[in-house]
């Protein structure tokens, strides 16, 4: 693709993102406990009595953040993970591996936030999070639901494969 066409297409892009400003639902009062930072959020997937964690801002996990608790944390009840800021609030999961696992039936969603960093590998070729510790074989199926999220993919190709 050469120069001049790769600009056009910038150019189109560009235009589009401008043409249309992303709408993004209004946050309505949601009760839960609001998380500031990655270990709040570990501590809040820890806690039996919390089933909502709300994230006011950008969020950063670590591994570290996970220290004390028997892994991986089983979770037997359904819990939501929202971002509660008037704009999408992006949640970095740092490829933090196996700390949670999903007991059978339970729906874990996440709400309102763009996931970073959730997938060390191709996500086409094995859908689902990093953070997710296998279940049991003959336990009932457990869901991951994504609800006004946004993933963002690792797609940037070497510039050789571009031309
Ligand atoms: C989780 O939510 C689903 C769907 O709303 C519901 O059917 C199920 O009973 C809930 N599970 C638990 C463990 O609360």
């Amino acid at each position: 693709m050469g120069p001049p066409l790769r600009l056009a297409i910038c150019v189109a892009l560009l235009a589009c993102v401008c043409a249309q400003p992303p709408v993004w639902p209004r946050f309505l009062d949601v009760p839960g406990v609001v998380c500031n930072d990655g270990r709040a959020l570990a501590s809040a997937l820890a806690d039996p009595s919390t089933t909502t964690a709300l994230l006011p801002r950008d969020c950063i996990l670590r591994g570290s953040d996970f220290s004390g608790f028997a892994l991986p944390l089983l979770l037997r009840r359904n819990f939501t993970v929202m971002g509660s800021a008037s704009r999408p609030v992006t949640l970095d999961l740092g490829f933090v591996s196996r700390k949670v696992r999903l007991g059978g039936g339970v729906v874990l969603t996440f709400s309102r936030v763009a996931l970073l960093k959730y997938r060390a590998g191709s996500l086409a070729q094995a859908p689902g999070l990093d953070l997710l510790a296998p279940g049991e074989a003959d336990e009932p199926m457990a869901l991951l639901r994504l609800h006004e999220c946004v993933l963002s993919y690792r797609l940037c190709f070497p510039v050789e494969l571009m031309r």
